[in-house]
């Protein structure tokens, strides 16, 4: 039986015209037009790039891929991270000894004395929340030892969540006197844990004292011995970012002076490298991390090696004298500012130097003879006020004075407007600065209102450094946001505005990078890890998409002979790429409708039929990636055909990212 639908013949027509009238109206929207020839401004390779700093366990406990935590004893309580295992009672069986007028940077070491051969005395250290340990891996062990004679044996095993034995090796520590020696083994887990630890047991009668106790993982990126977690570098180099900017962020200045960030403490044989607390250890209370500190096994020299390796350029951030604002804010007296200058100056000179100048010798002696190219530095992270003006004044004669031709990085201060952000705009560009650093953790609704926001920038003078941004879809750090596809989408079209306004946009970088799911401080992050694996958010896919796709000029995108920065929620840019001969044409529609329209390019002989089309996007708002599902949103790439000369016919999906790429 055929079931009549209830319409009766009005209904029929009146549905009919609706549907007619929708089609008349997409049918007769003005095109797109893209003016291939119109190149309005070169965009610089350094474009899009990343941020990193040691927070959320960035560094430490994630892409420094060191498993044992306080391998030095130097952490506030000293052995924290370690658990003691005795059965017989000697109150003095283990000792931490103290040597601070021998060895500043790392004055603690461990005393283990066992006078009977019987009983059982062990230490296990926990790791940085559980260690990764995966089946079939080889793991490097290593430590200092010194005994005055041999007697006590040492011997590992690697445990797995549930206590299990995964791995064993015995360390060989034949060396007796007063000097201290190195140990090494080498051993292979027979099984995969996401919270391991590692068990050191003494067996034996005697005496010794240990340090900087280590273990690595065998697969570091590029097999480098106490390296870096071989995922979490290539989540970068898949961005292939133009710029690396280190070491922060906040950490840069530090809760007061005398934590900030010191560079020179960094290079160097790693138990030259002093320890401090992180100061993320106790920023925020409803996220301590008491056992959160900065080693600096990724120090300087291994940053510049990281941003050689990704092919990014590398931009580090100096203190200029002044602690963290929202902090203590102790300011350096400015007749006492020479030593930092004179860090900044030598830091050009340890990256760039000869290899007969003081601080090129010392990078050539860790295995880069070769410059690492610097050419850009940042003075100071998110300072402000007069304070920071006067101090930014006296870096930036002495860094022009010597290098007339190196970039410097200003700071705006923490917030994109108001009066803080108007005076130093206003004094840096009187002071003429190459570049000023803007941030903004923003709501999403921000993003999409300022997509227009460089529009009307001066094109002469200073350029900008989108240095640290981020949707935030709710209030700034409450620690329950989460990387939704509603703040991307947001940063998406907001990034056609910096793309659109490349003559003075010259970098841009997404904040903060990583995140460790047990051990974050801030939210939201652009790539979160756990002990074994990592994925990138909504956000990462955004600014791959950008990175991968950022061609050489910039040229127009105009729907009703403007640029499309909100018309009918559309975000729309353009660039060609003059080396691989394409027009890239990206498109954001940040509403809840499917919309349509043509793409016409003027100014182009005839383009390949095929055009490449990768769509970021998802039917909700509130969809993120997991470790459960790492890719939920992430591109997916397709042909589409034109569908007249030069024109194709493009259907934008609801809230959705699209980058076209046509062939020329
Ligand atoms: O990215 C997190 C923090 O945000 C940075 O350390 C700081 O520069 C900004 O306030």
């Amino acid at each position: 039986m055929i079931k009549r639908t209830g319409m009766n013949g009005k209904h029929v027509l009146l549905a009919a015209c609706i549907a007619a009238a929708g089609y008349v109206q997409a049918q007769q929207q003005p095109p797109v037009v893209v003016k291939a020839n119109q190149l309005v401004s070169e965009v610089q390779p350094t474009m899009w790039g990343v941020f990193f700093e040691d927070i959320n366990m960035g560094a430490d406990g994630g892409i420094y891929a060191e498993l044992i935590k306080n391998r030095s004893f130097e952490f506030l309580k000293p052995l924290m991270g370690w658990q003691v295992q005795q059965d017989f009672f000697d109150e003095g069986a283990l000792q931490v000894l103290n040597r601070l007028e021998k060895n500043t940077p790392n004055p603690r070491f461990l005393r283990v004395t066992k006078k009977a051969a019987g009983g059982n005395l062990a230490v296990t250290n926990e790791g940085f929340r559980g260690m990764g340990i995966k089946k079939g891996l080889r793991y490097d062990f290593s430590l200092q030892y010194r005994q005055p004679a041999a007697g006590l044996s040492l011997s590992l095993e690697l445990l797995n969540n549930e206590d299990k034995t995964i791995g064993t090796a015995t360390v060989q520590t034949p060396a007796t006197g007063e000097g201290w020696q190195k140990a090494a083994v080498s051993f292979t887990a027979s099984d995969s844990a996401s919270k391991g630890r590692l068990r050191i047991t003494f067996t034996g009668s005697g005496s010794m004292d240990l340090d900087m106790i280590s273990l690595f993982p065998a697969d570091t990126w590029k097999g480098r011995p106490g390296g870096m977690r071989a995922d979490m570098v290539q989540k970068l180099a898949d961005m292939k970012p133009g710029f690396i900017r280190f070491p922060g962020g906040c950490i840069v200045e530090g809760f007061d002076l005398s934590q900030r960030y010191q560079w020179k403490k960094t290079i160097g044989a790693l138990d030259e490298r002093q320890l401090i607390i992180n100061r993320w250890n106790f920023e925020f209370a409803h996220r301590a991390a008491p056992d959160y500190f900065q080693t600096f096994g990724l120090g300087f020299f291994e940053y510049f090696q990281l941003a050689e390796d990704i092919g990014a350029a590398p931009l580090p951030i100096l203190n200029c004298g002044m602690a963290c604002q929202f902090n203590t804010s102790e300011l350096v007296p400015l007749d006492q500012l020479d030593p930092y200058i004179q860090d900044a100056l030598d830091l050009i000179e340890f990256a760039n130097g000869d290899v007969n100048t003081t601080w090129g010798k010392k990078r050539a002696a860790m295995g880069h003879p070769a410059p690492f190219n610097l050419t850009m530095m940042g003075v100071g992270n998110e300072n402000y006020g007069p304070q920071y003006v006067e101090r930014l004044q006296l870096f930036m004669k002495a860094i022009k004075a010597k290098y007339p031709d190196f970039k410097i990085v200003t700071s705006s201060g923490t917030d994109p407007d108001g009066k803080r952000f108007d005076y130093l705009n206003t004094e840096l560009r009187e002071m003429k600065a190459d570049i000023i650093d803007e941030h903004y953790y923003r709501n999403p609704s921000w993003f999409l209102a300022n997509a227009g926001r460089y529009d009307s920038y001066p094109r002469n003078g200073a350029k900008i450094f989108g240095g640290e941004y981020a949707g935030h879809s709710d209030k700034v750090v409450d620690g329950k946001r989460q990387n939704n596809w509603q703040a991307a989408v947001a940063e998406a079209a907001f990034m056609t505005g910096l793309e659109r306004n490349a003559a003075v946009v010259h970098m841009a970088s997404y904040a903060p990078l990583f995140a460790h799911a047990d051990g974050w401080q801030w939210t939201p992050d652009l790539i979160w890890v756990n002990n074994l694996q990592s994925y990138g958010t909504p956000s990462y896919y955004v600014q791959q998409l950008y990175s991968l796709n950022k061609g050489t000029h910039v040229v127009p995108a105009l729907w009703n002979g403007e640029a499309v920065k909100g018309q009918d929620s559309l975000y729309i840019s353009a660039v060609v790429d003059q080396k691989s001969k394409e027009i890239i044409v990206k498109i954001v529609n940040a509403s809840s409708r499917t919309q349509t329209r043509d793409v016409v390019v003027e100014g182009a002989a005839k383009l390949n039929k095929t055009v490449s089309l990768t769509t970021l996007g998802s039917e909700t708002l509130w969809s993120i990636n997991s470790f459960e599902q790492p890719e939920a949103v992430s591109p997916k790439t397709t042909n589409i055909t034109l569908t007249g000369k030069n024109k194709l016919n493009y259907t934008a999906a609801p809230y959705s990212f699209a980058v076209l790429k046509l062939k020329m």
